[in-house]
């Protein structure tokens, strides 16, 4: 099955300050859970060319030195790195690649030239094995095999150019959510915005938006793209016509109510109170007040009492919380409300199965629950979109597990290997649910209601535990416990087995807290995922990529 690929470009605007890298993982992270692979090109972060450009005249020659572009690109390559340092961290597989890496090759004046080459099976191979490719924007390899800039906007360019090279889509992200009347920065009435406009009138309009250079390039290959802004769903089409123009469309800002503040929700916490605009926390619901008031919560969001989360009207309420109960009951309160529920809790939900499910729509609620399994690995998603062609699914869905076999396979004890992953936050509060593989099951659960449509139960699961594990031999290849779903000729079985297996097989190639799947399909397709399973950021991502779609669906 080809996967679809996109070209993202984020442009200075809107790699500000670090935390926008954050924000343009985020990006990244939400299209790569929905199945496609992505080619990040990145520009520098604010204004770091002009001050590399202040080093350069200060440094270096007068006039436009032939080794100006060595310095200018380090601005691309800084945001590149960040973006998959950004990446790295919620667990996304980004590979860097730098222009002579991907034989981007550029001809003309060494600050002005135009690209004519790229190595396209080189991209093509690089998205087949990581998924994710960061390459650095607004340079090529110039005639005289040193780097050449591609001149104003150029990272705009370069990502247009490799879209096209690569006969997919583009989108440039900037800090204006598409083509407008006017700049919308500038002062008046609002401007109306563009759902499409033809080249010919965005360079007439939106010049200082997107670089002349690259509308040029776009116009004269007939390319049709995108322009529009990290984290909002609208975009402005570029391409042959003009359409009618509209009010832009405000994001409401959403209440959100949280039960639990550990080490997920801490995460969830930092992330969305750095998203005010979107997003306001009204109430969270923890054990101990005092405990969270010395971590530096304030004493105004947290209770201990779910009646404040309910009088607090909360438009989403965010489970990160452990155990079933009372989980599985607040959950159904706040779905009978009409409140969205965003939950991290597999137990919970997969106790409440096809019936919860049934129950939110039914109330006209989302009920959102990709974190649940897999931390930051898209498992739950890819059953989603895919069930009806799934035969089987081999995965990780314990971190825990994954880190300890592998710690323990390097000499590591049992308990040294178990403090490890509790100090690193990947164990639940009480690991046993991690060792004796009833986490995993809860996910395996999950797995098969989404994937398969099946109901099953935890003693339909067999699972091997890992409890006290004192292995008698070191393994042989890699030891993992995997599990599995299969509509086998026999019916549909359901294992955790714990397995020594190979080196080369993918599943084998996880370390540490990371995540692989394998998808067999029914039609002979194979589909390979990876994400990181467990951890405060990787599984905060997918938290907050739920929260991103529910606040699509109020524009
Ligand atoms: N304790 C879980 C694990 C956390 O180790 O996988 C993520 O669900």
């Amino acid at each position: 099955m080809p996967v679809p690929v996109i070209v993202l470009n984020f442009g200075h605007s809107v790699l500000k300050s670090l935390d926008d890298y954050t924000n343009a993982a985020s990006e990244i992270y939400r299209r790569y859970r929905m199945g496609q692979n992505v080619v990040a090109v990145t520009s520098a972060q604010g204004d770091q060319t002009d001050v590399l450009m202040a080093e350069a005249l200060r440094v270096g020659p007068e006039g436009t030195a032939k080794n100006l572009p060595e310095l200018i690109q380090l601005g691309e390559r800084r945001s590149a790195a960040l973006l998959a340092l950004a990446l790295e961290r919620v667990g996304a597989p980004a590979f860097v690649r730098q222009a002579r890496d991907l034989g981007l090759q550029a001809k003309g004046p060494h600050t002005d030239a135009e690209l004519i080459d790229l190595d396209v099976q080189q991209l093509q191979e690089d998205l087949k094995n990581h998924d994710i490719v960061v390459m650095p924007g607004f340079v090529g390899i110039g005639e005289d095999d040193r780097p050449s800039l591609l001149g104003q906007g150029g990272a705009d360019y370069t990502a247009l150019y490799v879209a096209q090279k690569l006969g997919v889509s583009a989108i440039l992200l900037k800090d204006v959510d598409g083509v407008y009347e006017h700049d919308p920065r500038e002062a008046g009435p609002a401007p109306k915005r563009y759902s499409e406009i033809s080249w010919e009138d965005a360079k007439r309009r939106a010049d200082v938006l997107i670089a002349p250079k690259a509308l040029s390039f776009a116009m004269e290959n007939a390319l049709e793209f995108e322009v529009g802004a990290p984290g909002l769903p609208m975009l402005t089409r570029i391409g042959s016509k003009t359409g009618a123009l509209s009010l832009p469309l405000a994001p409401k800002k959403l209440k959100v109510a949280m039960m639990g503040a550990g080490v997920v929700g801490g995460g969830v916490y930092r992330r969305i109170a750095a998203q005010p605009t979107r997003f306001e926390i009204v109430k969270i619901m923890v054990r101990s007040v005092s405990k969270y008031i010395d971590q530096g919560y304030l004493p105004d969001e947290l209770t201990d009492n779910f009646e404040a989360i309910i009088a607090a009207k909360p438009d989403i309420f965010i489970d990160v919380s452990g155990p079933i109960e009372p989980a599985l009951s607040f959950t159904k309160k706040m779905l009978s409300l009409g409140v969205h529920v965003v939950s991290a809790n597999k137990q919970a939900i997969a106790e409440g199965g096809q019936d919860l499910i049934d129950f939110a729509k039914a109330n006209d609620a989302i009920l959102a629950f990709s974190s649940a399994a897999g931390g930051g690995m898209p498992v739950l998603e890819m059953c989603s979109r895919e069930r009806g062609r799934i035969k089987r699914v081999e995965a990780l869905l314990n971190g825990t597990t994954n880190y300890m076999l592998d710690a323990m396979s390097t000499g590591k004890s049992y308990a040294e290997a178990l403090k490890e992953a509790q100090d690193k936050g990947f164990a639940e509060a009480d690991p046993s649910s991690d060792v004796n593989g009833a986490d995993a099951a809860a996910k395996i659960r999950l797995v098969a209601l989404l994937g398969f449509g099946k109901a099953i139960s935890l003693d339909d699961i067999s699972r091997d535990t890992i409890e006290n594990f004192s292995p008698k031999a070191p393994p042989k290849g890699a030891r993992k416990r995997v599990a599995i779903c299969a509509n086998n000729e026999g019916g549909f079985k359901t294992s955790l087995e714990l397995q020594d297996l190979p080196l080369d097989n993918f599943i084998a190639q996880a370390t540490g807290e990371e995540a692989h799947a394998i998808f067999y399909f029914e039609d002979g397709d194979v589909y390979r995922i990876r994400g990181k399973g467990a951890g405060r950021w990787p599984t905060t991502e997918s938290v907050m990529a739920d929260l991103f779609d529910i606040s699509a669906t109020y524009f």
